[in-house]
């Protein structure tokens, strides 16, 4: 398939300028860890520095503008309410947050895929060691991706939630979400999204993808600050489900022996939290509005396809995304190369990228490699000559 050239609406050297780590870096781990831009790192500074002035608490207290950003600003980014996020310290606990919501009991099904992240592998694993839950994984097609229809044919009575990643940590193949979230309505079942590598990255509609859950991490493609992460949870299908864990903060105690928990997404959320990485992250989906997610994925998209040209003109290196529906996270190898000796001599050159382990993608890379692979994910802020130095450094190694 060939792609459309977009010519790219962001001021390019502006968003360098704001990006410190540009001038000493070519970053190509954005699937690991995005480099913030400064309007991000001074509001969470700024606000440890209030804090430390005046204390805590007080801080909290003047920073109800700065905190109510965050929700605005992603449900803005999401087209949800901001009544339907709740900030989570992580993606992980906000994945497990909303399936454990669901009371699952021994004999209900959850069905997953084969791209699914290791660490919600772990947890599903467990749920099927510790509490009888019975789970099916699809395996992805030949392009890498989830067939729609064979996850229709995988329901039955006891399917309790379908649990889809956007796209994988390991392989940069994007997933159809719409289409599973149609089956996942008309079936009436709940939907879980993982979109810790798309949200940032991609546009997401959160009228359009009709899914109960969505998840997405701070620290990556929002380049956010560290442990910091949401949880979409839709009021008109999950009201009723009650997180695993309750505090001040998700419930009221209303008598001695009664309480109350609330009924939007904030009934997810822990009283305490790291209030100055959620400024931070409120920050970050600001500033990628401010660009338009139209706009950012375009760049993205163009950068990656640079990227996968030049690369598949060398020769011994295979890319491994397998569809058309490619993303900014390209994984590679080189025959004869050994990855980690790869990725070192990148590193010792000042370029980042990350290496995708067959023992954390045993459903999906193990089904076909010999060993790991060479993970490179561009952001918008990475530019041609950097791609053309890293080719040039491949090629040479
Ligand atoms: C697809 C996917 N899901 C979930 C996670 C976990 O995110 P967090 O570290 O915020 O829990 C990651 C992190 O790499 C990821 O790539």
């Amino acid at each position: 398939m060939t792609r459309r050239i977009v010519t790219p609406m962001i001021d390019l050297e502006t968003v360098r300028a704001e990006t410190p780590g540009c001038d000493e870096i070519i970053h190509f781990n954005n699937a690991g860890c995005a480099l913030s831009p400064h309007p991000v790192t001074h509001s969470v500074i700024s606000h440890l520095q209030l804090e430390q002035r005046i204390g805590g608490y007080e801080a909290a207290s003047q920073a109800e503008k700065e905190v109510a950003n965050f929700y605005t600003q992603l449900a803005q980014l999401l087209n949800c309410e901001s009544s339907e996020i709740a900030f989570m310290e992580s993606a992980t606990r906000a994945w497990q947050s909303a399936l454990l919501s669901l009371d699952l009991k021994a004999g209900d099904e959850i069905i997953t895929a084969g791209n699914e992240y290791v660490g919600n592998y772990i947890s599903i694993l467990a749920l099927a060691r510790h509490r009888g839950i019975k789970f099916r994984t699809l395996a992805l097609d030949a392009d890498g991706l989830i067939e729609a229809e064979e996850l229709d044919k995988q329901l039955s009575k006891k399917t309790r939630a379908i649990l889809v990643t956007h796209i994988a940590s390991q392989r940069g193949d994007i997933q159809n979400i719409k289409a599973i979230g149609e089956i996942a309505r008309a079936e009436g079942i709940c939907l879980l999204v993982d979109a810790c590598q798309s949200v940032g990255q991609v546009p997401l509609d959160l009228q359009e993808i009709k899914c109960d859950f969505l998840c997405g991490t701070g620290r990556k493609y929002l380049r956010g600050p560290r442990g910091t992460g949401f949880l979409f949870a839709r009021d008109q299908s999950t009201a009723s489900f009650i997180p695993p864990v309750l505090d001040l903060q998700s419930a009221s105690w209303d008598a001695a022996k009664s309480f109350t928990v609330k009924k939007n997404a904030s009934r997810f959320e822990s009283f305490e939290r790291n209030l100055a990485g959620q400024i931070g992250l409120g920050q970050a989906v600001e500033y990628a509005n401010s660009l338009g997610m139209t706009h950012i994925a375009a760049r993205i998209q163009s950068l990656a396809d640079r990227l996968v040209v030049g690369l598949q003109s060398l020769q011994g290196v295979r890319v491994h995304e397998l569809s058309e529906r490619r993303s900014g996270i390209v994984t590679f190898s080189k025959t004869g190369t050994e990855t980690g000796a790869l990725q070192s001599h990148l590193h010792q050159q000042s370029i980042n990228t990350s290496i995708s382990k067959r023992n954390n993608a045993r459903l999906d890379l193990d089904r076909e490699m010999q060993g790991d692979v060479i993970r490179a994910s561009l952001h918008y802020y990475n530019d041609c000559s950097e791609i053309e130095r890293f080719i040039q450094v491949i090629d040479r190694f």
